[in-house]
């Protein structure tokens, strides 16, 4: 007996979703694709020039986005941000925590100041973003996505990214253990796991490091920033139906785990 092929597209149609750190890098690319696919687009960034140029290409594409202000690190901020959209658009579907942020550096040289701030960022920002939206998800009744961008560094480690490591492990920790209470909502909890993935984040890496960096890599170059946000939009669509608690590597085969 042959499987069955489906071929129904994925479907963002009329949802509305919050796509934290959208004024740069793949968070960009995930509020353009999404939006594309039918959603309507909340841009969440501190940085007000990116977010409205985000909003700027989704809206000359023809479709909905709209910006707010918005520090993860802050859960009256979070908490704020799931309001506006809610009041913009009538409801929220879907939350991506994307926002992230890093300096490689040895973890002899880091100072305490540093990794509270990797941890506010990259560990506590999705907490209070999650709580925000999981709220929002339980009142309105009807289930919901969220999709958190973890890292390759969570899984392997990544020298040079010691603390910011500890915080990617742990949100693929906190994105399996929400997903098995979340569930009997109707929302599904997942993670993608970039590999290196060509945007400004790791734009100021030097140069021969890159370079051995992508020797490693099966594929023998970066990520896009489209290849990660085709794969967050998959897991936030309506076609993801059966997938959650789950960390899925785009990463040209670098790792395999
Ligand atoms: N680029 C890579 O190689 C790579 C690899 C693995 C994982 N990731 C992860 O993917 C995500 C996106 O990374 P990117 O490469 O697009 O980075 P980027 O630097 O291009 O974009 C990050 C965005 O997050 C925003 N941001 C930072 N702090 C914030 C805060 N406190 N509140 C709200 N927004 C904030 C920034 O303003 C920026 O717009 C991050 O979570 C990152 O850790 C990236």
């Amino acid at each position: 007996m042959g499987i069955e092929a489906t071929s129904k597209p994925m479907d963002l149609q009329d949802k509305v979703a919050l796509v934290t750190g959208a004024a740069s890098g793949i968070g960009r690319a995930i509020a353009l694709r999404m939006a594309a696919l039918g959603a309507r687009v909340v841009v969440a960034d501190i940085n007000e020039i990116g977010g409205k140029e985000t909003v700027g290409l989704v809206d000359s594409a023809g479709s909905d986005a709209h910006f707010v202000r918005c520090d993860v690190t802050s859960f009256d901020d979070a908490r704020a941000t799931v309001a506006k959209t809610r009041e913009v658009f009538g409801r929220l579907d879907v939350l991506v925590n994307n926002a992230g942020w890093d300096i490689v550096q040895p973890f002899l040289e880091h100072e305490p100041s540093f990794w509270d701030k990797v941890i506010a960022i990259n560990l506590k920002g999705p907490i209070n973003m999650s709580r925000a939206a999981f709220e929002a998800f339980v009142e309105q009744g009807d289930g919901g996505k969220i999709v958190n961008l973890a890292s390759d560094a969570g899984r392997v480690g990544s020298l040079g990214e010691t603390v910011y490591s500890a915080c990617k492990g742990g949100i693929i920790a906190f994105t399996k253990a929400l997903a098995r209470e979340a569930v009997r909502h109707g929302v599904l909890v997942n993670a993608v796991a970039p590999g290196i993935t060509d945007t400004p984040l790791v734009a100021g890496l030097d140069q021969k490091v890159m370079d051995a960096i992508v020797k490693t890599i099966p594929m023998r170059r970066m990520a896009s920033p489209d290849e990660p946000a085709e794969v967050v939009c998959f897991l936030a669509s309506a076609s993801n139906t059966y997938v959650t608690g789950q960390v899925l590597s785009v990463n040209g085969g670098l790792t395999m785990v």
